[in-house]
């Protein structure tokens, strides 16, 4: 994991998580007042320590954290159009969002999709199947990282992630997207991502 300096104290963990059995979880969303108000920048600030922990295997186990690219602040009850994504690459470059307002302007027609599925840190079942995205998509936010609204544009596996913490914002899990009669079903022209 990339050195943050000082480890911050967690305010959210795997408990306060809210999974797909409470209601709540499928509420929408409202977007926030920029500039962000203190509290909203908290929240996205331990949004993104959350992230950032989770894929550090000392870390993860001392907060009791399930490994994760992203988290919506719907996901601990917080119903503002907050999301945290950290990205690793090939070649162990991160790309880091801390999105408020996030909102997605345009996408392609082309879908693409994760060959082995998705998974969310809300969801214990088992839902297997392919989940269609569009392949492409620009997206416009205020990112706290940057301190400035900025322009996404994203694709492949970036673009899968942002999809599916915007998801959120609407009360919408990767599963509703899988086809219910055929989950593996070709899906044309889609592009693949292993
Ligand atoms: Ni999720």
């Amino acid at each position: 994991m990339k050195d943050y300096g000082e480890i911050q104290d967690m305010r959210f963990t795997s408990k306060e998580i809210i999974k797909d059995t409470q209601a709540l979880l499928r509420d929408t969303s409202l977007d926030v007042s920029i500039p962000l108000s203190k509290e909203d920048q908290n929240t996205l600030f331990d949004l993104l320590t959350y992230v950032r922990y989770s894929v550090d295997p000392e870390l993860s186990e001392k907060y009791d954290l399930r490994p994760a690219v992203g988290i919506a602040a719907t996901q601990v009850g917080i119903l503002k159009k907050l999301l945290a994504i950290v990205l690793y690459d090939d070649n162990d470059d991160i790309t880091e969002y801390a999105l408020a307002n996030a909102k997605i302007i345009s996408h392609s027609q082309q879908k693409a999709y994760l060959k082995g599925g998705e998974a969310c840190l809300s969801v214990d079942g088992l839902h297997e199947g392919y989940v269609p995205r569009a392949a492409r998509i620009t997206v416009e936010g205020y990112d706290l990282i940057q301190g400035k609204e900025i322009r996404i544009r994203a694709k492949g596996y970036e673009a899968i992630v942002i999809q599916h913490e915007i998801d959120h914002f609407f009360g919408t899990l990767y599963y509703d997207h899988i086809n219910k009669e055929n989950p593996f079903m070709e899906i044309k022209d889609a592009i693949v991502i292993e």
